[in-house]
C-alpha cells in the first residue's frame, strides 16, 4: 500500500511556507482513510491566503501539517525553505517556537493567567527571560488591539479579545509565518471583520499568513482562496 520512499527535493526558498504534494491518510478504525490527498500550497511573506471548505474538508488537519503537529503521510512541508530530514517532531517543535504560529480552532489559551502571561509564556518557551517577555507581550497584545485586557485573566475575556490574545501569542517573538484557523468563527460580523483585517495587517507587515475559514466575506480579505473539498485542492480563487 505505501509507495517507496523517494528522494526529498529542495525546498522553493521563495516561500515562507510550502506544501508539496501532502497527503495524511489516518486510521478511522481499521480502515485507512485520506483526510489529505496531494495538497501543494505556497505561501509567501506579505501574503494572507484563505482556505475555504465544507466541515470535515480536512482544513485544521492543514493547519497542523504545516505546523508540524501532523507530519505527511505523503510529500513534505517546508518553512523559510527548510524541512526536516530526520527527527522531524523535534524540529517541528522547534519552528514552532520559533518560526510558526498558530491560532487553534479551539483557542488553547490558559484561563486562569491574565492575557499578558498567555503571550509571555511563548516567549519564555523561547528562551526569553521573564522581564522582557512580559514587556514583549504586552507590546503584541498592543499591536493586536488587546493592550486593555493584558491584566485580565483569559476565561474572563470575550470571545473577541480571547481571540484577539492568541492571535499576539501567535506572532510573538516575531514568527513569520501565521496559521489562523477559523479565527472569527464566534464573532459577530463587526469583530471578525476587525480580526480579518487585523491578519490582513500582519500579512502586510511581511508576515505569511493562512486563515482557514468558512466565511466568504473574510475569505474576500485574502490574497487568493484555496477550496478544499475532500482533502484535495478544488478550485483556487485570487490573486486579486
Ligand atoms: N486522527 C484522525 N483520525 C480519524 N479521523 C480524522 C483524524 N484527523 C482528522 N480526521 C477526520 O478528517 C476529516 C477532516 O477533519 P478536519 O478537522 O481537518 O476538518 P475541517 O475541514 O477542519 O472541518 P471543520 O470545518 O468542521 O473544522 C474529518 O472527517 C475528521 O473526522
Ligand atoms: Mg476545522
Amino acid at each position: 500500500m505505501t509507495s517507496p520512499t523517494i528522494a526529498i527535493p529542495v525546498p522553493r526558498t521563495d516561500d515562507a511556507l510550502h506544501l508539496e504534494a501532502v497527503s495524511v491518510v489516518v486510521r478511522d478504525g481499521r480502515e485507512p482513510r485520506t483526510v489529505l490527498d496531494g495538497v501543494t500550497l505556497d505561501v509567501a511573506r506579505g501574503h494572507l491566503v484563505a482556505v475555504m471548505g465544507p466541515s470535515g474538508a480536512g482544513k485544521s488537519t492543514l493547519v497542523d501539517v504545516a505546523s508540524g503537529l501532523v507530519l505527511p503521510t505523503h510529500g513534505w512541508v517546508s518553512v523559510l525553505g527548510r524541512h526536516p530530514t530526520s527527527a522531524r517532531t523535534a524540529w517541528w517543535a522547534a519552528r514552532r517556537r520559533d518560526t510558526v504560529g498558530i491560532v487553534h480552532q479551539r483557542l488553547n489559551l490558559l484561563g486562569g493567567l491574565t492575557a499578558t502571561d498567555n503571550v509571555a509564556l511563548a516567549l519564555e518557551l523561547l528562551g526569553h527571560r521573564r522581564g522582557r517577555a512580559r514587556s514583549e507581550a504586552r507590546s503584541c497584545l498592543d499591536r493586536v488591539g488587546a493592550g486593555h485586557v493584558a491584566s485580565t485573566e483569559a476565561d474572563r475575556l470575550s470571545v473577541g479579545e480571547q481571540q484577539r490574545v492568541a492571535i499576539a501569542r501567535a506572532i510573538a517573538g516575531d514568527r513569520p509565518v501565521l496559521l489562523a484557523d477559523e479565527p472569527a468563527a464566534a464573532l459577530d460580523r463587526t469583530a471578525a471583520d476587525e480580526v480579518t483585517a487585523l491578519l490582513g495587517d500582519l500579512a502586510r507587515e511581511g508576515r505569511a499568513v493562512l486563515l482557514v475559514t468558512h466565511d466568504s466575506q473574510q475569505a474576500s480579505w485574502a490574497d487568493r482562496t484555496i477550496l478544499l473539498r475532500d482533502g484535495r485542492i478544488a478550485g483556487e480563487v485570487g490573486p486579486t
